[in-house]
């Protein structure tokens, strides 16, 4: 199957991976707020979105459990992708080049940049830690069986990890919402040829080369350049 198309774009996310991307963050959305109504009771609040404490209490490892089992699939699906390649330590370098929009100067990267690669290796580290102290803290399945020592590790664990998570999470947010057409390339799958050279000229070059597509119109490399949102 061809992956580029000249009239919708570039196909950047499949259908299911699309849906698989949302059901994980809609969950992790979910898991953010009843963690945090749970965690603090600043935010105990929050536990009326989920019909009240108990619930909420009961609800979370379950949504956790769920999250955990699309992120698998997601993670492995996406793991080739998210490989430390030479550009990437380039990239880096160039990280206040990044923040300053002088996207010019930056080496051309693969599918993704060093930036979403190390989004992507901070959930990996953390998404199986969460689980696995949130399973230790499962009441009443586990938690009653377990020590107070262990216990306590778990929650203290638990919660710092989350914190990173969330933190990821937010820059992950923001960044999508920052270079202008991610959002898109998550929601409809699809990326112009600008965009994509623009934002990913390796990836670029390879699915031209995989799809054996001219470039449209022979765009210059600033014509029709999305621009980030800043
Ligand atoms: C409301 C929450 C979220 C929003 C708005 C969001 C948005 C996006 C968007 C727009 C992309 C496409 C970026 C591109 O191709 O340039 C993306 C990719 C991705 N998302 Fe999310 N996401 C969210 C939650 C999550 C969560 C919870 C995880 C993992 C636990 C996650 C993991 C990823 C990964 C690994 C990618 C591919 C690489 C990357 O672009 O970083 N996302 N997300």
């Amino acid at each position: 199957m061809s992956h580029s198309n000249v009239k919708h774009g570039i196909l950047r996310y499949s259908w299911w991976t699309r849906v698989n991307h949302w059901l994980i963050a809609i969950s992790f959305v979910l898991l953010v707020l009843s963690g945090l109504a749970l965690f603090y009771p600043f935010f105990f609040g929050l536990t009326a979105l989920f019909g009240g404490p108990e619930p909420t209490r009961i609800v979370h490892p379950y949504i956790g459990v769920f999250m955990s089992l699309f992120f698998v699939i997601q993670a492995v699906r996406f793991f080739g992708d998210n490989l430390i390649r030479r550009h990437d330590v380039q990239w880096m370098k160039q990280v206040r080049d990044v923040l300053a929009n002088r996207d010019e100067r930056l080496p051309p990267v693969g599918k993704n940049n060093a930036g979403q690669k190390l989004v992507y290796w901070i959930f990996l580290a953390t998404v199986p830690v969460l689980l696995i102290t949130g399973i230790v803290l499962w009441r009443p399945w586990i938690a009653d069986d377990m020590p107070v020592w262990a216990l306590r590790w778990a929650v203290t664990i638990h919660a710092y990890t989350a914190f990173i998570a969330i933190i990821t999470l937010v820059i992950h947010i923001y960044s999508a919402i920052w270079v202008k057409g991610s959002i898109r390339a998550m929601t409809q799958g699809r990326v112009s040829h600008a965009w994509a050279r623009h934002h990913h000229g390796l990836w670029y070059d390879e699915v031209r080369r995989k799809g054996g597509h001219e470039d449209p119109g022979g765009l210059s490399p600033n014509r029709d350049v999305p621009s980030k949102r800043t």
